[in-house]
């Protein structure tokens, strides 16, 4: 969603704001402005569209020496998309710029009272009341307005705000949206993620919620709504900033897609003896007794995390025996859901700041229930909110369309539920070793999937102009085939549903035509006959079939159009490769269209409004 960059240093700072824009670039944005301070005087540039259409105005011809600013990249909420709604938005006289990420909730009453007072406001933002607020509080004192004006609000925000008359310094603050700020020499940073400084730096200040900076060239310092200063310690990011560049692939979601070998042996690095037959989740902070008291488990996350703990269901219920419910996080905190302190309950995010998941662990906490975190993105909101965490190291993500992240998050609950169903006794150390030996050659035999990428764009070219897709898959999957069909709908914009195979005759079948493509997941598994048997009730209605089946499978190939041949794994496993020909296919199918693969329409990377 939407993102902030403020810098001040020793460049000039629209040329390191401009590059920090465009590096939040994937949280999705449909407009973007900076401002500056130049001699005495601030000056705001803003437009609409994607950022190489408008670096013109926002760079080339905006020649200043400065090199203190803000800038902002806009994801519309409040407002539709245009100049005047993009950020940074001033007060009446523009001594004063506000970037800000969040909501204001109450900026119907604060506007309507600033309004009476005699503010004039020049959008329809939320966020422009920060600037009038801040400016009927400003007596001289730069961050006492700051503190003063948020008195008066409700909501969620990180801001980053300069004014005029104070050229040295940034002053920035947030509540429930995420900031930070990062160290460099005679230059310091603000930011929303730390993708956005990278480059420039890796040692970074995580703000905690009501935290603030006034942030200058040669210092820092860190205080708290009430004002009082605060200590805070800067910690060594360890993403590699070359993580976040495309490294000679066309599209980030490509790039990341290859990296799925890697990021599986990232996941398992160190957290396995295959000779023991043990499985070491340090960060867990789960007590024995807190395992064996868990009657129930419920997975709350959104999206592909949710499909992520879907599988999780099937993995934790075969191998722990323990009853386990996936709920889409934005339904379970409406719905006063049973968890009590005998629920192990698990939030999945990659990025951690997902405003539905975040509200859902509030309402899991609420209710006394542990929580585990399964998350990607350090010192994200979500690991301060949770009893205790599993890092699925799939360093950055940046395409929209989430991959990498999905098969490490499915790789972490694999070892999550060896690691539970061996302390409560349901599994024996062999049966452990055995697996731990499996998930150490999947990277090798996804390689050789990613190999076929050939294949599956041959395929992506036949299918590419089709107008709705169905997928279908049973068991373990069952949410590959969900996964699937979001990988195809939300880069491809093709209508793309998932059933459980079983379930299409009550139903979906009505859809099966010639012009309805089904693709199948049916590699060897127990469900292997059931879903064959599936699959010809498409093929007796003239469906066409793509098949995702095990190498060497004869039986299928006479009742498939096309089959994309994978390698044995075992069930438990198969959604992780399962899935790697979909998300190629989508990608194939999206690229072939011509669309816009890493930033696709109306979307957001993390979600952080309900
Ligand atoms: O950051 P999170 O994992 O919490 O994000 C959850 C969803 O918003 C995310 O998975 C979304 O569905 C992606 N666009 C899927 O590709």
């Amino acid at each position: 969603m939407c993102g902030i960059i403020g810098y001040i240093g020793n460049k000039p700072a629209n040329d390191v704001i401009f590059d920090g824009l465009t590096r939040l670039e994937y949280r999705g944005y449909d407009s973007a402005g900076i401002a500056v301070i130049d001699e005495g005087a601030i000056h705001v540039r803003k437009d609409i569209g994607k950022l190489r259409n408008i670096r013109r105005l926002l760079v080339d011809d905006f020649a200043s020496s400065s090199s203190i600013g803000i800038g902002h990249t806009r994801w519309a909420t409040h407002g539709r998309p245009s100049a005047f709604n993009a950020h940074p938005h001033g007060d009446c006289i523009s001594s004063i710029m506000v970037a800000h990420n969040g909501i204001i909730e109450n900026f119907m009453k604060l506007k309507k009272r600033l309004s009476d007072e005699g503010h004039e406001f020049k959008s329809e933002t939320d966020s422009e009341v920060l600037a009038h607020l801040i400016e009927s509080n400003y007596r001289g004192d730069f961050r006492q307005a700051v503190l003063d004006a948020l008195k008066h609000v409700e909501g969620a925000y990180a801001i980053a705000v300069i004014h005029q008359k104070h050229p040295d310094e940034i002053v920035c603050i947030r509540k429930e949206s995420p900031l930070i700020v990062g160290l460099g020499i005679e230059e310091n940073f603000v930011a929303s993620d730390v993708t956005a400084i990278l480059q420039y730096t890796r040692q970074v200040v995580y703000l905690d919620n009501f935290e603030g900076a006034v942030v200058r060239r040669d210092g820092i310092s860190f205080f708290n709504i009430t004002g009082a200063s605060v200590e805070k310690k800067a910690v060594q990011v360890d993403w590699n900033p070359v993580a976040a560049e495309k490294g000679g692939f066309s599209h980030f979601m490509l790039k990341e897609i290859f990296e799925q070998p890697q990021v599986i042996r990232n996941t398992i690095g160190g957290r396995t003896s295959e000779e023991e037959g043990k499985i070491y989740l340090e960060e867990l902070k789960l007590t024995g007794p807190d395992i064996y008291r868990t009657q129930r488990i419920v997975i709350v996350a959104c999206g592909t995390a949710y499909y992520a703990g879907c599988v999780g269901k099937y993995l934790i219920e075969k191998l722990v025996q323990i009853p386990v419910e996936c709920d889409l996080a934005s339904e379970f905190r409406y719905r006063s859901p049973l968890v009590d302190a005998n629920t192990l309950v698990i939030a999945i995010s990659q990025s951690g700041e997902t405003a539905d998941t975040l509200a859902a662990v509030k309402e899991a906490k609420s209710r006394k229930a542990k929580v585990l975190g399964i998350v990607n993105a350090k010192e994200s909101s979500l690991t301060r909110e949770v009893d205790g965490l599993v890092y699925i190291h799939a360093g950055p993500e940046i395409g929209v369309a989430s991959t990498k992240a999905y098969i490490a998050m499915l790789t972490a609950l694999t070892l999550l539920a060896l690691m539970l169903g061996k302390i409560r006794s349901v599994l024996n150390s062999e049966f452990v070793k055995e697996k731990i030996k499996e998930l150490k050659i999947l990277p090798q035999q996804i390689e050789r999937v990613l190999e076929k990428h050939d294949q599956i764009r041959e395929l992506a070219s036949i299918y590419k102009h089709a107008r709705s897709f169905l997928y279908l898959g049973r068991g373990f999957n069952y949410p590959t085939a969900l996964e699937g069909a979001l990988k195809l709908k939300e880069i491809s914009y093709i209508h793309a549903e998932a059933y459980a195979a079983g379930e299409m005759k009550h139903g979906p079948i009505a859809l099966i035509d010639d012009q309805m493509p089904v693709m199948a997941i049916v590699t060897q598994s127990d469900v292997y006959d059931k879903t064959l048997s599936n699959l010809k009730e498409v093929q007796a209605r003239s469906g066409c079939l793509i098949a995702i089946v095990t190498e060497g499978d004869s039986e299928i190939r006479h009742m498939t159009d096309h089959v994309i041949e994978l390698p044995a794994v075992s069930d438990i496993l198969s959604p992780i490769i399962n899935v790697i020909p979909l998300q190629l296919f989508a990608y194939f199918v999206a690229d072939l269209r011509g669309l816009d693969v890493d930033q696709p329409r109306n979307l957001a990377k993390s979600v952080t409004v309900e």
